[in-house]
């Protein structure tokens, strides 16, 4: 497992410190956050910081700006968010490297934090620029990587800055890699794994890798009828990516030499059309009826689901087991929840719309871990080395 030195290994006391967060926060059209998950999971790291004397400068992306600046992706409504949750003043520089920011970062003082402006106003940030990594690096003594949501992306702030200024990892990248890593490495078994979501070919590594390492995976979301079409159903209107049926088969053949228990829907909700309100029926997975589509998983695979996941110890989730976003098809997805929160076991939930379906159901505290990265987390489960984690000190 990944051992890299935290916070808690370097002396921070008087030390300017740039902590690369994951402030990329979902809004509405006003600019209010509706989903402040990200910012609460930074808070250990910034109120340690603050105890211990640091003078903090906090960094962030948010959105895609394409390296312009452009007020729309201005993190303003998360330095005020800060403020309300830190209960102090949260000054955002204007700039990133510039004036301002330095001017900032030279006020602060001991226990003190600030949030520059969105990294991503500068092209450089994503071809991870050696001159801008070193800019970023000359405003700090000491950088903490805690943005584990963004770790997937070799990019100046969450990379390249590291190799200027001694790095370290916060306590949100300390607990994911932890949790995450113990599950893939050193898991207590049964281990099952519960895939979801709309493509296979999005999660080709995933399942490629996790059929390595548990005992039973379960597979719904749209993917499963690419998997249906590889057993010589018919699926209707559903879902398929024709190009991916022989893939499907031999990662069913891979999971039987394996000797994992691969377990795909027996029943499901289709529609006739595309939308909440559309015409709809409970049928088997070999009899979708050929004018109408997949939707969500039926309410004998929930039961089906359920028997397998009592006797796991360890259980990953990643991805929704139907069209989640409308309320007549995320019933599976809501079950699932439902189902994990009652397990006596480690339940990790992947990021994204599995999080939002934990999160909506008021399941989020009886989780042991709902990862704050979707892309970062799907990378980690495939057993990638994320290098906004590898470029950091070893312990
Ligand atoms: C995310 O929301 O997955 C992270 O913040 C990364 O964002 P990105 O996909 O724009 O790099």
């Amino acid at each position: 497992m990944l051992k890299k030195k935290t916070i808690e290994d370097i002396d921070v006391s008087g030390k300017r410190v740039l902590v690369r967060c994951d402030f990329n926060v979902p809004q509405d059209e006003n600019g209010n956050i509706t989903d402040d998950r990200r910012i609460v999971a930074a808070l250990p790291t910034i109120e340690y910081l603050v105890n211990h004397h640091a003078r903090v400068i906090l960094c962030s992306h948010l959105g895609r700006p394409k390296g312009e600046f452009n007020m729309k992706y201005s993190l303003m409504p998360v330095a005020k968010r800060l403020e309300e949750l830190l209960n102090k003043k949260v000054p955002l520089s204007k700039d990133v490297i510039g004036d301002d920011a330095h001017r900032l970062a030279k006020e602060l003082g001991e226990g003190d934090v600030m949030l520059l402006e969105n990294v991503r106003f500068h092209k450089e940030e994503e071809e991870n620029d050696m001159a801008f990594s070193k800019a970023l690096a000359e405003l700090a003594d000491v950088y903490v990587n805690d943005a584990f949501g963004t770790a997937h992306r070799a990019h100046s702030s969450t990379e390249g800055v590291s190799k200027y200024l001694p790095a370290v990892c916060g306590y949100l990248i300390q607990k994911e890699i932890e949790v995450m890593g113990k599950a893939l490495n050193n898991p207590i078994r049964p281990f099952v794994a519960i895939l979801g979501g709309k493509k296979v070919s999005d999660k080709i590594s995933v399942i490629n890798n996790l059929i390595e390492k548990v005992d039973t995976l379960l597979i719904g979301g749209g993917m499963a009828y690419t998997f249906f079409k590889a057993k010589g159903y018919e699926i209707g209107q559903s879902i398929c990516e024709e190009d991916k049926v022989e893939l499907a088969k031999e990662l069913m053949e891979k999971a039987e030499h394996q000797g994992v228990k691969l377990i795909l829907p027996i029943d499901n909700v289709v529609a006739k059309e595309f939308s909440n309100d559309a015409e709809r029926k409970i049928v088997k997975s070999s009899e979708i009826p050929n004018d109408f589509q997949g939707m969500d998983i039926g309410p004998e695979t929930v039961k089906l689901f359920a028997i397998e996941l009592q006797s796991a110890k360890t259980v990953v989730w990643n991805g929704p087991m139907g069209v989640f976003e409308f309320d007549n098809f995320a019933i599976g997805t809501n079950e699932v929840a439902k189902i994990l929160s009652s397990l006596d076991a480690t339940t990790i939930i992947g990021g994204g719309d599995s999080a939002a379906a934990v999160e909506k159901g008021g399941f989020a505290d009886k989780m042991t871990h709902i990862s704050t990265g979707g892309g970062a987390s799907l990378e980690f489960l495939e057993g990638k080395v994320l290098p906004g984690i590898a470029c950091l000190l070893d312990k």
